[in-house]
């Protein structure tokens, strides 16, 4: 029997008042009329705790845009389940803090834009967001919770590196997350201009390596490269159906954020499926499972049961195949369209935005 999934990732919404260029929400956003109530939520955590998940990811959009929030926390909390909110930290304030320490959250990982206010309110599309963030960092250290500071860099802001780690030491972050953007959803759709230079990127990790050996035992770096330069792709998910389920905001189980984009294949709802049953008998988390799905070169590769041969959306979007080698890898017959999308990046710094109201249909 597949053993249980360690996380659980709930899509609350996809509302957010941010609008960045780069996120991995679905071009086409699930409307708040189709998000599931609180007890249905309700009845997922109980199931999640039931099928063995040990942790529970808040995430969205902007999970803090759902005023049961704090509800969700307290119930995960009392069914066991480890609690964490991943949030642009906007929409937090003091009374919503003292909320969710009461409900027993454990802990908040912050997203920034940038190190500088002005290009981090563009960048995000909400003005005064870099200055509401920053008195959300503090209301969180305040609480006596660890906090990670989640910066996501990227052509226009990797340059700043150096003052975005400054900036999550002063805040007194426990962990930072310097991490790329990774191409799903809009920032797929926004590549050319996001997609860094290899100079950029050798430079960044020249100054991430620096800063982890000035701040060891401190603070703990996490360095998110994009896959365009790697030889080799990362387990995405951990492998397919190995480690999470995602749930999007109306209720759909996923075995990532952006199995949607894979045209032949039907999620379960948990509005009509348990937990346990759509992880161990859903057609969705079987299909990219283990390593029988897969195509040479990964089928006799010594790495096969390392990276689970990458991703299954990538390999989609720049493969047209979902079940081919992710072409991040050097060995997949298609890594040559990693080459052209780097020799193509820099043609604009024009980025669209992610706007709910002009999401196509
Ligand atoms: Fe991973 Fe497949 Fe590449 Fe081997 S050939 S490294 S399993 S993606
Ligand atoms: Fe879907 Fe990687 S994002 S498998």
């Amino acid at each position: 029997m597949t053993p249980p999934p360690m996380g659980l990732i709930i899509e609350l919404t996809h509302r957010c008042p941010l609008q960045c260029a780069y996120c991995s929400n679905p071009l086409k956003l699930d409307p708040p009329s189709s998000e599931l109530a609180t007890d249905e939520w309700l009845r997922v955590l109980d199931e999640a705790a039931a099928l063995g998940v040990l942790q529970v990811h808040f995430s969205g959009g902007e999970p803090m845009a759902r005023r049961d929030l704090e509800q969700l926390v307290a119930h995960a909390n009392a069914a066991g389940l480890y609690t964490n909110i991943i949030t642009s930290g906007v929409l937090l304030d003091a009374e919503r803090m003292r909320a969710l320490i009461t409900a027993g959250v454990d802990h908040v990982q912050l997203s920034f834009q940038d190190s500088e206010a002005l290009r981090a309110d563009v960048a995000g599309g909400y003005r005064g967001g870099h200055a509401k963030k920053l008195l959300a960092a503090a209301l969180i250290r305040n609480s006596g919770l660890p906090l990670t500071s989640n910066f996501v860099v990227h052509r226009q802001n990797i340059d700043r590196v150096e003052e975005m780690i400054a900036l999550g030491e002063a805040l007194g972050s426990e962990r930072m997350e310097i991490a790329h953007v990774q191409y799903y959803g809009w920032a797929l759709r926004n590549r050319n201009a996001l997609l860094p230079t290899i100079d950029q990127l050798e430079s960044t990790t020249a100054i991430v390596e620096a800063a982890r050996a000035r701040l060891h035992g401190r603070i703990a770096i996490d360095y998110v490269v994009p896959d365009y330069y790697a030889a080799r792709p990362k387990a995405c998910m951990g492998g397919w159906g190995q480690r999470f389920i995602n749930i999007s905001p109306s209720g759909k189980a996923l075995p990532c954020h952006a199995a949607e984009t894979i045209p032949d294949m039907e999620f379960p709802s948990v509005r009509e499926w348990s937990l346990f049953d759509l992880w161990h008998d859903a057609e969705a988390f079987a299909r990219f499972r283990g390593t029988d799905w897969m195509p040479a070169p990964c089928q006799g590769c010594d790495r096969r049961e390392i990276d689970w041969g990458g991703c299954r959306c990538q390999a989609l979007a720049l493969a047209g195949n979902a079940a081919a080698t992710d072409p991040a890898c050097t060995r997949a017959p298609m890594h040559h369209v990693m080459a052209t999308a780097i020799s193509e990046a820099g043609e604009t710094d024009f980025t669209i935005p992610r706007r709910l109201a002009r999401a196509p249909a």
